[in-house]
């Protein structure tokens, strides 16, 4: 089979890696794609929200399957293109991508269908949004309803704060995707993600997995895209990944389906683990980033083939198989990030880093230049490794992280900490 996989990230590049490994696959390409990326694929330079171009590049090449990776084109109907175009892809639908595409209508959807979730309103005006924050006590959250590139969630400690972050959403802060705000309770706990792969009856699990969000070590400094990541995760342990499919995952996929937005492809389920239980923070309709680097090398199975039972409802005939190692990823970011960073420094020595046993290195933003590579994004490398516990895992990614050359870069050292001090 042709395959094309849209994106250009360190989660692409972990995809682009598991795909190669299809018996499946004759050839691969990738938009936009990244140097690591092209190792694997060709890479052609077409921006994954240029939906003519890459609908026009899949006629020409005959694309037999499109794997779309990141939420905006999912959210802005990427999917229904290449079908309209008779060419088949993992989706979901723009119908079914709401469920990351409204924050509202997943809250509604809760309420509708008994989810746990934290306590919430949705506003069109401010007035009124902050008389409902007032009730909820502190701290307390304000989400702007659509995408706004993973930034529309602010958590307010002060009154003052969560009148302020009212106003910026109305007042356009986060673009269109603040027309909308949902007011929500503040949750107490762990947080971790849970992933499953729907084809619009049946749905089955994949696995569980916790990341770091925050930029610098014991969880403090900006929030990110992701520093770090870890599967499994010990507070999601087999029960709680059973009861996460039960209560949140199924009931969500017929839900979808009364509604008429059937939901074919990834679910990733953020759950805080409170003190009552699993509650619902969010669905994301793709894989996570960087928690996909840490899924793709434990999963035994092929990932082809599963994506494609996805999009042909051939899920009831699927048992995914897992290694039972822990992976663990660590971000490697240009420094500065995720504020202002340079771009354009050299990388070196990353072929001897990767020959630790059980590292893979995974790429996000980097580009070969004149036979270099570069540091050209914020999130640049996701050095990532196997092992039978978290603490090997995270010993082999640090030996590797050591024999990288790339004094532009920086990088968390307490990567895996919550699973270590359980
Ligand atoms: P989201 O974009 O919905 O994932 O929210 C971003 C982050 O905000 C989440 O990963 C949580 O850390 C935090 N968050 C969102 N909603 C809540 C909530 N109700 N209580 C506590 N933390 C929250
Ligand atoms: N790691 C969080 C996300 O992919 O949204």
């Amino acid at each position: 089979m042709k395959v094309l996989l849209i994106g250009s990230g360190g989660r692409e590049h972990a995809l682009a890696w598991a795909l190669a490994a299809s018996p499946l696959l004759d050839r691969l390409y990738c938009a936009p794609g990244n140097a690591g990326i092209a190792q694997l694929a060709q890479c052609v330079p077409i921006a994954v929200m240029d939906f003519d171009k890459l609908v026009g590049f899949a006629q020409e090449k005959k694309i037999d399957f499109v794997v779309i990776a990141p939420d905006n084109p999912l959210v802005g109907g990427l999917w229904d293109r290449f079908e309209a175009a008779g060419i088949r892809a993992s989706g979901p639908s723009m119908a079914g991508a709401i469920l990351e595409g409204s924050k509202g209508f997943v809250k509604d959807l809760c309420r509708e269908i008994g989810l746990p979730t934290a306590a919430y309103q949705r506003f069109r005006d401010a007035a009124s949004a902050k008389a409902f924050a007032d009730t909820l006590g502190l701290p307390v959250v304000i989400k702007a309803d659509g995408l706004a590139l993973g930034k529309g969630v602010i958590i307010a400690e002060t009154k003052a704060d969560s009148s302020k972050a009212i106003d910026f959403m109305f007042e356009g802060g986060f673009g269109a995707s603040g027309n909308e705000v949902v007011v929500e309770e503040f949750m107490e706990g762990e947080e971790a993600s849970f992933f499953a792969l729907s084809d619009g009856e049946t749905a089955i699990p994949l696995a569980g997995a916790q990341d770091h969000k925050r930029a610098f070590d014991g969880d403090k400094g900006p929030n990110t895209g992701g520093m770090g990541a870890y599967s499994p995760a010990p507070v999601l342990p087999p029960a709680l990944e059973q009861l996460a499919m039960e209560t949140f995952i199924k009931p969500t996929v017929a839900a979808m389906a009364e509604r008429g937005r059937r939901y074919a492809g990834v679910m990733y389920l953020g759950l805080m683990i409170t003190k009552s239980g699993p509650k619902l923070v969010e669905y994301n309709c793709r894989f996570g980033d960087p928690e996909c680097q840490v899924l793709m090398p434990r999963l035994k199975s092929d990932l082809l083939t599963a994506l494609i039972a996805t999009r042909d409802r051939q899920l009831h005939n699927l048992d995914l198989r897992w290694r039972s190692e822990v992976a663990l990823t660590v971000v490697m970011a240009s420094k500065g990030y995720p504020g202002d960073y340079a771009k354009g420094s050299e990388i070196r020595n990353l072929e001897e880093a990767a020959k630790v046993p059980g590292v893979e290195i995974f790429h996000a933003g980097t580009e070969r230049r004149d036979g270099k590579l570069l540091a050209v994004g914020g999130r640049v490398l996701n050095v990532t490794a196997l092992g039978r516990s978290v603490r090997e895992a995270q010993e082999r990614a640090y030996r590797a992280v050591d024999l990288i050359d790339w004094p532009g870069g920086f990088c968390r050292r307490d990567i895996g900490w919550r699973a270590l001090s359980r």
